[in-house]
């Protein structure tokens, strides 16, 4: 098969050229190839040469004005152009252990075949020649092109000796299972099963990023599945784990909360590519298992779950080394408000619960609705209906509230330095009080967040608490 034709890009004939005039045979692999096969985008070009693979690398900066940013990573014996938004990888053929997480990296000069055979699957193991003698002809030693037709994930070695080389290729598996859609071969599936706890050697990073590609991609239960029944899951994200199974007391099941997690997070992701949307669907129900109760009256009863899962939050992000910051305050504000809005749509509901609502959720307020909608996983198309008709009412009240009084970004009107100045006081509990007591008279629309009325009330708060006004 020769592939010219999808090489229009003038880096390859400029790549092939270089590598003419060095002498060496050299190829363009892994990814790039399989998504022209796919006809997927692609951005990242990685080169694979029989000889230096930096020593290329360098040639080919020099051949393209010796300005682009170029990094060398000596440890890994590979090189990096960076060409506007395209990065092109170059490396030499190995035998041996291909991109090892291990401080002392194996490698050996070896042939394109090496290299090849060392590559984790066999849809990321096919070359294209960049020679001029054989330009754009296919190097498919395992038949990758059948496993594409086929939609199917396999190692190209034994799957013990590809999964020893770097365990994160089990992981690997699942997630071009899930962004491709593909199923895993048995055998290489059942090599993941036994070899699971492997996985533990890698870094947390680097799961976490395959785990996050899967989370990203158009239907993630697949690869939660493909995870959990390989028993990866269990190793990497235990408490998901614990959300499994059914449990029934005197006839009385309640549902399986791993199924429905899944369940939501699909849902989700029909409306929404945000990362931290999916976790929050991910992570909603996480304290379900650590809640559940049975009582004879009610049955099972998780009180509690959504606060004690946000205070979950902030370890699991931790441990899976997932940014602390603004991200996971957002998830974990997501998971303690999902069951707000439930109980809003009843008719005798004040505005005072729907503003204070509005105020805690703050910017987030259309995720939280976002969320709700997809917690929605009845079978019953006649209560889904219902449900979702709830919501939209409680949408519609929050946006009259929301016009009326502009909770969302809610900034006091009276600041501490209001209070501190009018009643030459320094900064302490009195203040808090003071200011805590004006928000909630606006919450509860005792007042309006409007300057003159916060004022007058400030006055009466100080004065109920001995202060008086000092004129300056
Ligand atoms: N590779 C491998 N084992 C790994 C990582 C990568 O064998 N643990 C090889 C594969 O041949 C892969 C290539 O290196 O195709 C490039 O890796 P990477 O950029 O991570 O993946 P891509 O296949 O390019 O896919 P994507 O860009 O979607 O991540």
């Amino acid at each position: 098969m020769n592939l010219s034709k999808h090489l229009q890009n003038n880096i390859f004939k400029l790549v092939g050229s270089v590598a003419d005039k060095m002498g060496v045979e050299t190829y363009v692999v892994g990814g790039y190839v399989r998504d022209i096969l796919l006809e997927r985008p692609s951005k990242d070009i990685d080169f694979v040469c029989v000889g230096s693979g930096v020593e290329l690398a360098q040639a080919v900066h020099d051949e393209l004005g010796g300005n682009l940013p170029f990094t060398v990573f000596k440890s890994f014996g590979t090189a990096m152009i960076k060409n506007g938004d395209l990065e092109l990888e170059f490396v030499g053929a190995r035998k041996e252990s291909y991109q090892r997480d291990s401080r002392k990296p194996i490698v050996e000069d070896g042939t394109l075949e090496d290299d090849q055979n060392r590559r984790d699957f066999t849809i990321n193991a096919m070359a294209i020649s960049l020679n001029k003698d054989s330009f754009g002809e296919l190097m498919d030693p395992f038949n990758g092109q059948a496993d594409l037709a086929s939609r199917t994930i396999r190692t190209p070695l034994a799957p013990e000796i590809t999964f020893s080389d770097d365990p994160l290729r089990m992981m690997r598996a699942v997630r071009f299972a899930t962004q491709l859609n593909f199923d895993i071969e048995p055998d290489t599936f059942e090599a993941i099963t036994k070899m699971a706890e492997r996985i533990e050697i890698v870094s947390m990073e680097r799961v976490t990023d395959e785990l996050n590609k899967i989370i990203l991609a158009k239907k993630p239960s697949y690869g939660f599945k493909l995870l959990f029944y390989a028993q990866l899951l269990d190793k990497i994200f235990p408490e998901m784990v614990a959300l499994q199974g059914v449990q029934t007391i005197e006839d009385k099941s309640h549902k399986d909360n791993f199924y429905h997690t899944l369940q939501v997070l699909d849902n989700i992701s029909e409306n929404t590519d945000d990362l931290w949307l999916r976790w929050a669907a991910i992570l909603h129900d996480i304290a379900k298992p650590a809640t559940k109760r049975f009582n004879k009256k009610v049955g099972w009863t998780f009180h509690g779950h959504e606060d004690k899962g946000a205070r979950m939050v902030p370890n699991i992000f931790r441990r899976m080394k997932l940014p602390l910051g603004t991200e996971m305050k957002k998830v974990q504000k997501l998971v303690r408000l999902h069951l707000r809005p439930i109980p809003l749509v009843r008719d005798e509901i004040t505005d005072a619960a729907i503003r204070r609502l509005l105020f805690e959720a703050g910017e987030h307020t259309d995720d939280l609705m976002m969320l709700c909608r997809a917690d929605i996983t009845s079978k019953n198309q006649n209560k889904v209906k219902r449900f979702l008709q709830n919501f939209d009412t409680v949408e519609q009240r929050m946006k009259e509230v929301e016009e009326k009084d502009k909770i969302r970004n809610f900034q006091p009107v009276i600041t501490g330095e209001v209070v501190m100045n009018t009643f030459k006081v320094a900064p302490g509990r009195l203040v808090g009080e003071i200011k805590e007591a004006l928000k909630e008279a606006v919450l509860e629309g005792k007042i309006q967040n409007e300057y003159d009325q916060a004022y007058d009330l400030m006055l009466e708060l100080g004065r109920e608490r001995g202060l008086e006004v000092v004129k300056s």
